[in-house]
């Protein structure tokens, strides 16, 4: 197992940071907390020590990296002529959970950008992440810490889970705050387009340009477009092995997962159920192991558990399949949905549908996931 540096969240000690970013000059790869998911980083103008990323992640080699940055003077060494009204939106976003597309500097080894001219570059807004930038004294590469289609890690713990001895040194800071990854916006696109939906949402953006943003179906999470915007969209994301299907829709979508874990048990299967708090009831009261993800009150503290309580799933023993009940796609909530339809692997069913009487959809999901079992 690698070594871990327990690391205080809000003032990391000095000797923690330069230990961390020793083995990031030599070509190793430090996971790191950042205030959405923890990173696993490599020192971005290293070609070599990025190959590393890909390997210890089993990434396609296709899907490129956020390039992490400590201050506006760092930006220009990533980024070809940024602009200054870019420059001016970004200095008012940064630190933050916020990554924008822009041209790259040839300087940017292409293992970066998975062979793309442009870059994602964000600056993250946690003391730990900044350290250990401002440490080795430049840009860090880092692509979530998890291993490749596995729910991100928000603790050292997921990290140590995934990744075990692929990666030279933990520094673990505690649990991160937001708990879904970065809004990313190509500010190459016109009009700028969000590719990912994270904590900033699409209102807070268009203030922050001035502008009119697009939130293509993709960054909502649905998967019908040919061609990927973002080269990581056609890939099945944060998920658990065992199968998920979503309660998607905004009816009513308690007694709607209440439909649903009834017909994964007429299937044969077993469910569990992963939902909103105020939710859990319905699957406790059919004697289904429930996880709980905090109040729909507050979607800001689902998305801190959301990907946790997927780990979770993998848990559970005797389960053969989760149903998933979605959130209201505001703010946040678009982020969270977003990461549940990819999650679900296009296995969902629309809850006003269902209600009307329709269960077409979900008769076929559950044919398709009974028929292994069936089969042995
Ligand atoms: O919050 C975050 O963004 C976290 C923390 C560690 O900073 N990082 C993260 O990285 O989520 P990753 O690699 O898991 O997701 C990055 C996404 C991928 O979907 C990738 O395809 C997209 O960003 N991306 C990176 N560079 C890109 C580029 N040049 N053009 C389009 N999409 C890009
Ligand atoms: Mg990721």
């Amino acid at each position: 197992m690698p070594k871990v540096l327990n690391v205080d969240p809000l003032r990391p000690d000095r000797e923690s940071l330069e230990e961390a970013s020793e083995v990031l000059r030599r070509g190793g790869l430090v996971a790191f907390p950042t205030e959405t998911v923890y990173g696993l980083g490599a020192d971005a103008m290293n070609p070599r020590a990025v190959e590393k990323i890909y390997r210890a992640k089993g990434r396609p080699a296709d899907n490129p990296l956020i390039v992490h940055i400590g201050s506006i003077e760092m930006l220009y060494t990533v980024a070809e002529d940024p602009g200054e009204d870019v420059v001016d939106v970004l200095r008012r976003a940064w630190p933050g959970p916020f990554t924008v597309i822009l041209r790259k500097r040839r300087e940017v080894p292409m293992e970066v950008t998975a062979g793309l001219s442009v870059v994602a570059v964000r600056m993250p807004a946690h003391p730990v992440a900044l350290g250990l930038i401002e440490s080795l004294g430049g840009p860090v590469a880092a692509p979530s810490a998890n291993k490749s289609g596995r729910p991100s890690p928000t603790r050292a713990e997921h990290v140590l889970e995934d990744l075990g001895d692929s990666v030279d040194l933990v520094l673990d800071g505690g649990e991160t705050f937001f708990g879904v990854e970065s809004t990313i916006v190509d500010l190459t696109a016109d009009p700028p387009t969000i590719l990912r939906p994270g904590p900033v949402d699409p209102d807070q953006i268009e203030k922050l340009l001035g502008r009119r943003v697009s939130v293509p179906s993709l960054a909502r999470g649905f998967s019908e477009a040919v061609r990927p915007l973002a080269p990581g969209m056609k890939y099945r994301h944060y998920a658990p092995e065992r199968p998920l299907v979503l309660v998607d829709g905004d009816c009513d979508v308690a007694r709607c997962a209440e439909i649903v874990l009834l017909l994964i048990k007429e299937a044969g299967l077993s469910p569990c159920l992963v939902a909103c708090d105020e939710i859990l009831h319905v699957g406790a009261g059919l004697g289904v192991p429930v996880i709980g993800m905090g109040s729909a009150a507050s979607l800001v503290s689902v998305a801190r558990n959301l990907f946790s309580s997927l780990r979770l799933v993998d848990k559970l023993a005797g389960v053969d399949v989760c149903a998933v009940v979605g959130v209201e796609e505001r703010g946040i909530g678009l982020a969270i949905m977003n990461r549940l339809r990819k999650a679900s692997g296009g296995n969902a069913v629309d809850c006003c549908n269902l209600l009307s009487g329709d269960r077409e959809d979900l008769l076929k999901i559950l044919g398709m996931l009974a028929a292994p079992r069936r089969a042995v």
